[in-house]
C-alpha cells in the first residue's frame, strides 16, 4: 500500500535517509527542508510554519498518512530552539488534520540523547509552555552567559516531554495516531562532521555520548526506526522515546527508567 510522507529536514541527514528509505519502499514522500525540496520553508519563522500547512494541504490534496517532524540545528543560537522546539510542533500540529483520512495514520520526532545532559530548566519550562518569545529571550540570555551549550539538550528534552505529555490525548491516541520519538546517539550527518572527521575528534565525542555497541552509527540506522514508527504495523507503540544511540542512555540513566 501506497502512503504518503511528510519529511522534514529532507534535504540531509537522517531526513534525507528517511526519505530515501520511504521512496525506495514505494511510498510517496513530501520532503521539507530550507532548500533542495518539495516544500521549501523556514521552520523557524511563524510564515514559514504557516506555508508548510498550506503547501502540504496543495501537494498531498489534504490527505497524508505520516509526519516525520525530523528537522533540527545543533548551533548555540536562538535559532536552535526555534526550529528544534517550535517548529516541530508546529509541525506536528499543524499537519495532523491532514491525518484524518488515513487508515493508518502516525506521527514521529526526532529528538537526541542529547536530552540526557544538563538542561536549562527556565527554557525547557518556556518551550513547554507554548512561550516562543519567552523561550527565544531565555536562550538569548543562555548566550550572553556563555551558557549556550545547554540550548541545543534543553530544546530537546522539552520536545520528548511535549511528545510523552502529548501521545494520551484524544487529539493523538484517540483519534488513533502513535505519536512517538526518536533519540539518537552520534550520527554521521553534516550536523556532527565536526565530531566525526578525524579518529581524534571521534574519540573525544564518544567520551561525551559513550557508544559501546557499535559506536557512531549512519544515517539509515535511524531511518529504519522512523520508517517503523510511522508504519501501518507499529499500531501501539504511543509516547515512547526510542534510544537509537549504541547504549548511551543504558550507559548514563541505567535503571532509573525502565
Ligand atoms: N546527527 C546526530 O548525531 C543527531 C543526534 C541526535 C539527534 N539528531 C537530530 O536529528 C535531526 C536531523 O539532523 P541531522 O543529523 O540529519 O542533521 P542535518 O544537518 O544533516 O539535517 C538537518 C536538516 O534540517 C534542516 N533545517 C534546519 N533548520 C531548518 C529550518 N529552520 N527550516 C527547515 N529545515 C531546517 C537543514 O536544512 C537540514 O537539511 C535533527 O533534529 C537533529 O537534532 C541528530
Amino acid at each position: 500500500m501506497t502512503r504518503t510522507y511528510v519529511v522534514t529536514g529532507a534535504a540531509s541527514g537522517i531526513g534525507a535517509a528517511t526519505a530515501a528509505l520511504l521512496t525506495g519502499q514505494g511510498h510517496r514522500v513530501i520532503g521539507v527542508d530550507l532548500h533542495d525540496a518539495d516544500v521549501t520553508v523556514d521552520l523557524t519563522t511563524h510564515e514559514g510554519r504557516t506555508a508548510l500547512v498550506t503547501h502540504v494541504t496543495e501537494l498531498s490534496g489534504g490527505r497524508i498518512d505520516a509526519i516525520i517532524a525530523n528537522a533540527g540545528l545543533a548551533t548555540e543560537s536562538t535559532a536552535t530552539v526555534a526550529v528544534n522546539y517550535f517548529g516541530a510542533i508546529a509541525t506536528l500540529e499543524g499537519l495532523r488534520p491532514l491525518l484524518a483520512g488515513s487508515d493508518a495514520p502516525r506521527a514521529s520526532a526526532t529528538a537526541s540523547m542529547a536530552s540526557l545532559f544538563p538542561v536549562d530548566d527556565a527554557l525547557v519550562d518556556a518551550c513547554l509552555a507554548h512561550d516562543e518569545p519567552a523561550a527565544l529571550h531565555r536562550a538569548q540570555q543562555l548566550l550572553d552567559e556563555g551558557q549556550g551549550g545547554l540550548i541545543y539538550g534543553s530544546t530537546k528534552r522539552a520536545l520528548a516531554r511535549w511528545i510523552r505529555r502529548n501521545a494520551a490525548t484524544p487529539e493523538w491516541a484517540g483519534a488513533g495516531i502513535p505519536l512517538n520519538a526518536v533519540a539518537p546517539g552520534v550520527i554521521r550527518t553534516a550536523m556532527t562532521a565536526q565530531f566525526t572527521s578525524t579518529e581524534e575528534a571521534e574519540k573525544a565525542i564518544l567520551q561525551m555520548v559513550p557508544m559501546p555497541l557499535n559506536g557512531i552509527a549512519d544515517a539509515p540506522v535511524v531511518a529504519n526506526l522512523i520508517a517503523f514508527l510511522t508504519s501501518v504495523e507499529n499500531s501501539h507503540l504511543c509516547g515512547q522515546v526510542v534510544f537509537v544511540d549504541g547504549g548511551s542512555d543504558v550507559v548514563i540513566r541505567g535503571d532509573s527508567t525502565w
